[in-house]
Protein backbone atom coordinates (compact mmCIF):
# COMPACT_ATOMS: atom_id res chain seq x y z
CA UNK A 1 0.00 0.00 0.00
CA UNK A 2 3.04 2.29 1.13
CA UNK A 3 4.26 1.69 -2.55
CA UNK A 4 1.96 2.43 -4.44
CA UNK A 5 0.68 5.62 -2.35
CA UNK A 6 4.83 6.86 -2.58
CA UNK A 7 3.82 5.92 -6.42
CA UNK A 8 1.02 8.04 -6.89
CA UNK A 9 2.58 10.97 -4.82
CA UNK A 10 5.83 11.05 -6.80
CA UNK A 11 3.46 11.02 -10.16
CA UNK A 12 1.81 13.88 -8.76
CA UNK A 13 4.97 15.81 -7.60
CA UNK A 14 6.73 14.79 -10.61
CA UNK A 15 4.12 16.26 -13.26
CA UNK A 16 3.43 19.63 -11.21
CA UNK A 17 7.04 19.95 -11.13
CA UNK A 18 7.10 19.38 -15.04
CA UNK A 19 4.49 21.88 -15.84
CA UNK A 20 6.09 24.73 -13.17
CA UNK A 21 9.17 24.31 -15.40
CA UNK A 22 7.57 25.00 -18.42
CA UNK A 23 6.28 28.54 -16.96
CA UNK A 24 9.49 28.94 -15.20
CA UNK A 25 12.04 27.99 -16.86
CA UNK A 26 11.57 27.99 -21.00
CA UNK A 27 15.27 27.98 -22.09
CA UNK A 28 15.36 24.49 -20.72
CA UNK A 29 13.70 23.49 -23.71
CA UNK A 30 16.74 24.14 -25.77
CA UNK A 31 19.08 22.12 -23.66
CA UNK A 32 21.06 21.30 -27.11
CA UNK A 33 20.92 23.90 -29.11
CA UNK A 34 17.24 23.01 -30.92
CA UNK A 35 15.74 19.94 -32.74
CA UNK A 36 17.89 17.38 -33.26
CA UNK A 37 20.34 17.78 -30.64
CA UNK A 38 20.67 21.51 -32.63
CA UNK A 39 22.18 19.76 -35.80
CA UNK A 40 21.60 21.45 -38.72
CA UNK A 41 23.10 18.36 -41.37
CA UNK A 42 20.44 16.49 -39.29
CA UNK A 43 17.76 18.74 -39.99
CA UNK A 44 18.67 18.42 -43.89
CA UNK A 45 18.62 14.51 -44.01
CA UNK A 46 15.20 14.85 -42.12
CA UNK A 47 13.40 17.22 -44.82
CA UNK A 48 15.50 15.36 -47.75
CA UNK A 49 13.70 12.40 -46.49
CA UNK A 50 10.39 13.54 -46.53
CA UNK A 51 10.71 15.14 -49.78
CA UNK A 52 12.13 11.80 -51.43
CA UNK A 53 9.10 9.63 -50.22
CA UNK A 54 5.68 10.83 -49.42
CA UNK A 55 5.77 10.65 -45.39
CA UNK A 56 2.36 10.17 -44.16
CA UNK A 57 2.99 10.70 -40.46
CA UNK A 58 5.70 10.88 -37.91
CA UNK A 59 6.70 8.98 -34.57
CA UNK A 60 8.88 9.64 -31.58
CA UNK A 61 10.41 7.66 -28.98
CA UNK A 62 11.62 9.97 -26.13
CA UNK A 63 9.68 13.17 -26.45
CA UNK A 64 11.90 14.52 -23.62
CA UNK A 65 10.80 18.70 -23.84
CA UNK A 66 9.58 18.51 -26.97
CA UNK A 67 12.11 20.45 -28.91
CA UNK A 68 12.23 17.78 -31.94
CA UNK A 69 8.91 17.27 -31.75
CA UNK A 70 7.78 20.99 -32.64
CA UNK A 71 9.70 21.03 -35.85
CA UNK A 72 7.67 17.46 -36.54
CA UNK A 73 4.67 19.45 -35.83
CA UNK A 74 5.65 22.63 -38.49
CA UNK A 75 5.50 19.90 -41.26
CA UNK A 76 1.82 19.76 -40.27
CA UNK A 77 2.00 15.80 -40.65
CA UNK A 78 0.61 13.48 -37.66
CA UNK A 79 2.54 13.56 -35.50
CA UNK A 80 2.60 10.73 -32.47
CA UNK A 81 5.46 11.24 -29.81
CA UNK A 82 5.95 9.05 -26.24
CA UNK A 83 7.58 9.70 -23.00
CA UNK A 84 8.34 7.60 -19.99
CA UNK A 85 8.68 10.11 -17.29
CA UNK A 86 6.36 12.50 -16.07
CA UNK A 87 8.09 15.12 -15.45
CA UNK A 88 9.22 16.04 -19.50
CA UNK A 89 5.64 14.63 -20.19
CA UNK A 90 3.64 17.50 -18.29
CA UNK A 91 6.32 19.56 -19.29
CA UNK A 92 5.54 18.83 -23.34
CA UNK A 93 1.87 18.39 -22.56
CA UNK A 94 2.43 22.63 -21.41
CA UNK A 95 4.06 23.02 -24.56
CA UNK A 96 1.37 21.65 -27.16
CA UNK A 97 -1.28 22.60 -25.09
CA UNK A 98 -2.62 25.36 -27.12
CA UNK A 99 -1.07 24.86 -30.13
CA UNK A 100 -0.53 22.36 -32.28
CA UNK A 101 -3.12 20.20 -32.76
CA UNK A 102 -1.33 17.85 -35.08
CA UNK A 103 0.35 16.35 -31.83
CA UNK A 104 -1.03 13.33 -29.93
CA UNK A 105 1.23 13.03 -26.69
CA UNK A 106 1.54 9.95 -24.81
CA UNK A 107 2.59 9.11 -21.66
CA UNK A 108 4.55 5.52 -21.31
CA UNK A 109 6.80 3.43 -22.27
CA UNK A 110 7.65 3.58 -26.00
CA UNK A 111 6.94 -0.59 -27.21
CA UNK A 112 3.85 -0.29 -25.40
CA UNK A 113 2.57 2.96 -27.27
CA UNK A 114 4.30 1.16 -30.58
CA UNK A 115 1.65 -1.29 -29.61
CA UNK A 116 -1.31 0.79 -29.36
CA UNK A 117 -0.45 2.86 -32.51
CA UNK A 118 -0.50 -1.02 -34.51
CA UNK A 119 -3.82 -1.27 -32.83
CA UNK A 120 -5.34 2.15 -33.87
CA UNK A 121 -6.87 2.33 -37.28
CA UNK A 122 -6.71 6.00 -37.43
CA UNK A 123 -2.67 6.52 -37.67
CA UNK A 124 -1.33 5.81 -40.77
CA UNK A 125 0.56 2.89 -41.72
CA UNK A 126 2.43 3.10 -44.60
CA UNK A 127 5.45 5.90 -45.27
CA UNK A 128 5.77 6.80 -41.59
CA UNK A 129 8.69 8.43 -40.50
CA UNK A 130 10.27 7.19 -37.33
CA UNK A 131 12.55 8.68 -35.32
CA UNK A 132 14.36 6.31 -32.12
CA UNK A 133 15.01 8.63 -29.64
CA UNK A 134 13.99 6.39 -26.37
CA UNK A 135 17.18 5.66 -24.68
CA UNK A 136 18.51 6.58 -21.03
CA UNK A 137 18.63 4.29 -18.94
CA UNK A 138 18.53 0.66 -17.67
CA UNK A 139 16.46 -0.82 -20.18
CA UNK A 140 17.07 -0.20 -24.41
CA UNK A 141 13.87 -0.78 -25.87
CA UNK A 142 15.37 0.07 -29.58
CA UNK A 143 15.43 -3.52 -30.60
CA UNK A 144 12.06 -4.24 -29.94
CA UNK A 145 11.06 -0.83 -31.37
CA UNK A 146 12.67 -1.88 -34.18
CA UNK A 147 10.78 -5.76 -34.70
CA UNK A 148 7.28 -3.91 -33.92
CA UNK A 149 7.57 -1.17 -36.43
CA UNK A 150 9.39 -3.51 -39.77
CA UNK A 151 6.68 -6.13 -38.62
CA UNK A 152 3.37 -3.96 -38.37
CA UNK A 153 4.24 -0.93 -40.83
CA UNK A 154 4.54 -0.97 -44.60
CA UNK A 155 7.30 1.05 -46.06
CA UNK A 156 8.55 2.40 -42.66
CA UNK A 157 11.81 4.37 -42.38
CA UNK A 158 13.56 4.79 -39.28
CA UNK A 159 16.40 7.37 -38.05
CA UNK A 160 18.30 6.29 -34.81
CA UNK A 161 19.40 8.96 -32.99
CA UNK A 162 23.09 8.40 -30.91
CA UNK A 163 23.91 5.69 -33.07
CA UNK A 164 27.67 4.27 -33.75
CA UNK A 165 28.90 5.57 -37.10
CA UNK A 166 31.96 3.86 -37.42
CA UNK A 167 35.18 5.05 -38.28
CA UNK A 168 33.70 8.62 -37.40
CA UNK A 169 33.93 10.72 -34.57
CA UNK A 170 30.34 11.15 -34.35
CA UNK A 171 29.12 10.88 -30.64
CA UNK A 172 26.89 7.49 -29.23
CA UNK A 173 25.28 5.73 -26.31
CA UNK A 174 27.08 2.77 -24.89
CA UNK A 175 25.29 1.43 -22.07
CA UNK A 176 27.65 -1.78 -21.83
CA UNK A 177 27.24 -5.04 -22.90
CA UNK A 178 24.84 -5.86 -25.68
CA UNK A 179 23.58 -2.40 -25.00
CA UNK A 180 25.90 -0.36 -27.61
CA UNK A 181 24.13 1.66 -30.25
CA UNK A 182 25.84 0.44 -33.01
CA UNK A 183 25.56 -2.46 -36.37
CA UNK A 184 26.02 -5.61 -33.96
CA UNK A 185 22.88 -5.03 -31.56
CA UNK A 186 20.05 -3.75 -34.49
CA UNK A 187 21.99 -7.07 -36.65
CA UNK A 188 19.64 -9.45 -35.91
CA UNK A 189 16.69 -6.58 -36.86
CA UNK A 190 18.49 -6.13 -40.16
CA UNK A 191 19.01 -9.98 -40.83
CA UNK A 192 15.17 -10.80 -40.31
CA UNK A 193 13.56 -7.83 -42.57
CA UNK A 194 16.52 -7.41 -44.95
CA UNK A 195 17.05 -3.86 -44.04
CA UNK A 196 18.73 -1.09 -45.93
CA UNK A 197 21.60 0.78 -44.02
CA UNK A 198 22.41 4.41 -44.59
CA UNK A 199 24.67 7.20 -42.47
CA UNK A 200 24.96 10.60 -42.59
CA UNK A 201 27.06 11.71 -45.62
CA UNK A 202 29.16 14.27 -43.77
CA UNK A 203 31.52 14.52 -40.97
CA UNK A 204 30.96 15.73 -37.87
CA UNK A 205 33.54 18.21 -38.69
CA UNK A 206 30.89 19.41 -40.71
CA UNK A 207 27.95 18.89 -38.74
CA UNK A 208 26.69 21.57 -35.54
CA UNK A 209 25.38 21.27 -32.59
CA UNK A 210 25.96 17.64 -30.08
CA UNK A 211 27.31 15.72 -32.94
CA UNK A 212 25.44 12.80 -32.16
CA UNK A 213 25.86 9.42 -34.81
CA UNK A 214 22.68 8.17 -36.42
CA UNK A 215 21.49 5.74 -39.06
CA UNK A 216 18.84 5.42 -41.19
CA UNK A 217 17.09 2.45 -42.26
CA UNK A 218 14.60 1.14 -44.30
CA UNK A 219 13.47 -1.66 -46.73
CA UNK A 220 14.90 -1.67 -50.21
CA UNK A 221 11.50 -0.22 -51.82
CA UNK A 222 12.31 3.28 -49.82
CA UNK A 223 16.46 2.57 -50.15
CA UNK A 224 15.91 2.96 -53.81
CA UNK A 225 14.64 6.51 -53.54
CA UNK A 226 16.61 7.53 -51.11
CA UNK A 227 19.56 6.36 -52.33
CA UNK A 228 19.06 7.97 -56.44
CA UNK A 229 17.88 11.03 -54.48
CA UNK A 230 19.57 12.31 -51.39
CA UNK A 231 23.19 13.34 -51.33
CA UNK A 232 22.67 13.91 -47.63
CA UNK A 233 22.71 10.42 -46.68
CA UNK A 234 25.28 7.14 -47.68
CA UNK A 235 24.35 3.69 -48.55
CA UNK A 236 26.36 1.03 -46.17
CA UNK A 237 27.68 -1.40 -48.37
CA UNK A 238 28.83 -4.16 -46.09
CA UNK A 239 30.45 -6.40 -48.65
CA UNK A 240 31.90 -3.37 -50.56
CA UNK A 241 29.02 -3.60 -53.16
CA UNK A 242 28.02 -0.41 -55.20
CA UNK A 243 25.77 0.40 -58.06
CA UNK A 244 27.57 1.03 -61.39
CA UNK A 245 27.00 4.53 -62.61
CA UNK A 246 24.65 2.47 -66.12
CA UNK A 247 23.04 0.83 -63.37
CA UNK A 248 21.52 4.07 -61.46
CA UNK A 249 20.66 5.61 -64.80
CA UNK A 250 18.19 2.74 -65.37
CA UNK A 251 16.61 3.17 -61.84
CA UNK A 252 16.55 6.72 -62.45
CA UNK A 253 14.65 6.28 -65.58
CA UNK A 254 12.28 3.63 -63.62
CA UNK A 255 11.54 6.36 -60.84
CA UNK A 256 10.99 9.25 -63.00
CA UNK A 257 8.74 7.08 -65.14
C1 LIG B 1 17.55 11.83 -25.51
S1 LIG B 1 16.01 12.18 -24.78
C2 LIG B 1 14.96 12.50 -26.19
C3 LIG B 1 15.23 13.83 -26.83
C4 LIG B 1 14.16 14.28 -27.81
N1 LIG B 1 13.81 13.25 -28.78
C5 LIG B 1 14.63 15.51 -28.56
O1 LIG B 1 15.06 15.38 -29.71
O2 LIG B 1 14.60 16.59 -27.95
C6 LIG B 1 15.45 10.59 -24.35
C7 LIG B 1 14.07 10.58 -23.70
O3 LIG B 1 13.55 9.26 -23.76
C8 LIG B 1 12.80 9.01 -22.60
N2 LIG B 1 12.71 7.55 -22.47
C9 LIG B 1 13.63 6.69 -22.01
N3 LIG B 1 13.19 5.42 -22.07
C10 LIG B 1 11.93 5.47 -22.58
C11 LIG B 1 10.95 4.49 -22.90
N4 LIG B 1 11.16 3.20 -22.68
N5 LIG B 1 9.77 4.90 -23.42
C12 LIG B 1 9.54 6.23 -23.65
N6 LIG B 1 10.44 7.21 -23.36
C13 LIG B 1 11.63 6.84 -22.84
C14 LIG B 1 13.61 9.71 -21.51
O4 LIG B 1 12.84 9.98 -20.36
C15 LIG B 1 14.07 10.98 -22.23
O5 LIG B 1 13.20 12.05 -22.03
Amino acid sequence: MGIVRDAVRNLILESAMGRLEFFMHPGMRNMWGGPFNGQRFRQRIFFDILHCLTISAIVETGTFRGETTALFAATSLPVYTVEINPRYFSYTKMRFLLNRKNVCLYHGDSCTFLRKLCEDGSVPKENVFFYLDAHWGETLPLREELEIIFSRWKKPVVMIDDFKVAGSGYGFDDYGPDKTLDLDYIDPVVSAFNLSIFFPAVAPSEETGEKRGCVVLCRECSAIRLFMKMNTLIRYEPHGLSLQDDEKECIEKRLTG
